[in-house]
């Protein structure tokens, strides 16, 4: 009988021990899955609390695009990209901050700023094999050519700042600014720069746009202005102009420029390094107004604009996202090799992200500095404003269209007296017409105070009837 016992015993054990172990194992996996995927929804929920930052994990299969790259439609498949060499170093980048894939990479990411930029590093080092690089990149205009080449360095020195504070017009401030104009320019544009000084580029207090019986003071505030350069190289242009900028600098206190060449793939740099920047010397500014030397803004509508923002309900909220501007969606890159915007498919795949037209961008502070902490863990992209978008759609964040951006000029042929009063920018104005545009600006305010700011569908109303006559 005992025998027995025994016996059935041991056969119970022989069965049921396998059993259990695959069912423990089975336990086992299902926690560590459920745990590195709520520890990257913890610190998600932490990151609104403390300002940390999460990587916005795009996963496989959620754009309905199915041309938009780089992400395969399922993560476990094994795609080349067709070999474009940004979507191959980019996913790198990106496979290791997969919180599923690597979760314990996603918690070591906040502690150190460092491993972001060792991520990047090691990609190349992934990715690359230099020789069948340079042959792929060889036959390609030269410009590519040198994007490709120096695509790995972001850190160059600044040769020139404003003294230690966050642009010019700083004297007198009583309270926060509450917009830097960031204005991307190059060392002979001397012209354009004094024109915007003189007109929509004023710093210091400024009323908003005035109204029936007001003078919009109650709607002004504080702003800052910093020109954002490059440099020209010496020999290719016949003249030394640094010294010149060095007094421009001395006179204005405007001047921010970092030593790299100022080339129009050379661009991005200057968003990197300008956020960089403005983390540690704009700390409190409210928003950043991003645009190039060859626009008009209305500054008095921007600010009156800025202020609603602010008063609006869960403002704090929505200015963790806040960027307006002349929004591009699901734009196809390039391929004529003639083009300025040439983009090579061995270089880039798919469609670009969703962004914000590079003319002219107004975003919140906070989120340049958001921009600034997820650029460290994007490849620099040889066009700025996609740049942008693509740093964007990783803090899964996205550009607001406002009609009021023109950046391809007036869709009318012909201008009215208060069309001007209807817009925040348009592109492009040279600086005699800046300077002309300015004093009008100002002569019509009186009359021109009711018109609103264009809306998207007064702009088709109006379109329709006007693009017909010649
Ligand atoms: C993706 O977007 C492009 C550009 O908008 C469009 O031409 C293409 O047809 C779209 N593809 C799909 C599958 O929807
Ligand atoms: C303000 O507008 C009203 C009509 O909208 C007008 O009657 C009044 O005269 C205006 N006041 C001033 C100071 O312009
Ligand atoms: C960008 O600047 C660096 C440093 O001056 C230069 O070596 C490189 O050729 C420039 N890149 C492009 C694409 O012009
Ligand atoms: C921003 O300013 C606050 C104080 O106003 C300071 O504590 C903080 O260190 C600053 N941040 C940076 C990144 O400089
Ligand atoms: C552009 O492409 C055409 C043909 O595809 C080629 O003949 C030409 O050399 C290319 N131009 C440059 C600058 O690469
Ligand atoms: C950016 O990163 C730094 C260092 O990791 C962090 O202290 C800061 O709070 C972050 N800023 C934002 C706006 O997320």
């Amino acid at each position: 009988m005992a025998r027995c016992h025994i016996h059935w015993r041991k056969v119970l054990i022989c069965v049921c021990t396998p059993c259990i172990i695959l069912a423990l194992i089975f336990v086992y996996i299902a926690f560590v899955l459920c745990t590195a995927m709520t520890s990257k929804q913890m610190t998600g929920i932490v990151g609104q609390t403390h300002s940390l930052e999460t990587v916005h994990f795009i996963a496989a299969g959620t754009n309905s695009n199915k041309s938009f790259a780089p992400y395969p439609k399922t993560f476990w498949e094994l795609h080349s990209n067709g070999g474009a060499f940004w979507n191959q170093l980019q996913l790198a980048v990106d496979r290791s901050l997969n919180p599923i894939l690597r979760p314990n990479n996603i918690k070591r990411g906040f502690i150190s700023g460092m491993f972001n930029e060792s991520l990047l590093r090691q990609s190349f080092s992934e990715v690359t094999d230099l020789d069948s690089t340079r042959k792929k990149f060889d036959k390609l205009p030269q410009q590519i050519q040198e994007f490709v080449s120096h695509m790995q360095r972001r850190n160059y020195p600044t040769l020139i700042q404003p003294d230690g504070v966050c642009g010019a017009g700083s004297v007198g401030e009583k309270e926060p600014p509450l917009l830097l104009l960031a204005i991307k320019t190059t060392e002979l544009n001397f012209k354009n720069r004094q024109a915007i000084r003189q007109t929509w580029g004023q710093a210091g207090w400024i009323a908003g746009q005035k109204w029936n019986g007001s003078r919009g003071e109650e709607s002004g505030g504080y702003v800052r202005r910093v020109f954002l350069l490059g440099k020209e190289d010496p020999e290719e242009l016949g003249v030394d102009t640094s010294e010149l900028l060095r007094m421009e600098s001395q006179n204005y206190g405007d001047i921010l420029q970092w030593d790299f060449k100022d080339t129009f793939f050379n661009l991005t740099l200057k968003d990197l390094l300008f956020w960089d920047w403005f983390s540690r010397f704009c700390n409190r500014t409210r928003f950043v107004f991003k645009g190039d030397d060859d626009v008009f803004v209305n500054t008095l509508r921007m600010i009156t604009f800025l202020q609603e923002q602010l008063k609006m309900p869960q403002a704090h909220k929505a200015l963790k996202d806040f960027m307006v501007g002349d929004v591009i969606g699901a734009a196809l890159p390039s391929r004529a090799n003639e083009s300025k915007y040439f983009i090579p498919d061995s270089f880039y795949k798919g469609l670009y992200p969703m962004y914000a037209g590079g003319g002219g961008v107004l975003y919140s502070g906070l989120l340049a500095k958001r921009l600034h902490n997820i650029s460290k863990k994007v490849h620099l992209f040889p066009i700025d404003d996609v740049y942008v978008g693509m740093c964007m759609i990783r803090l899964n964040a996205h550009p607001v269209h406002h009609p009021a951006f023109l950046t391809f000029d007036f869709p009318e042929k012909k201008e009215e007296k208060c069309s001007y009063h209807s817009i925040l920018l348009v592109h492009k104005r040279s600086p005699n017409q800046i300077v002309r545009l300015w004093a009008k600006l100002k002569e019509t305010q009186t009359q021109c105070w009711s018109v609103p700011l264009r809306k998207a569908k007064n702009k088709e109303n109006k379109q329709k009837p006007k693009t017909s006559p010649p």
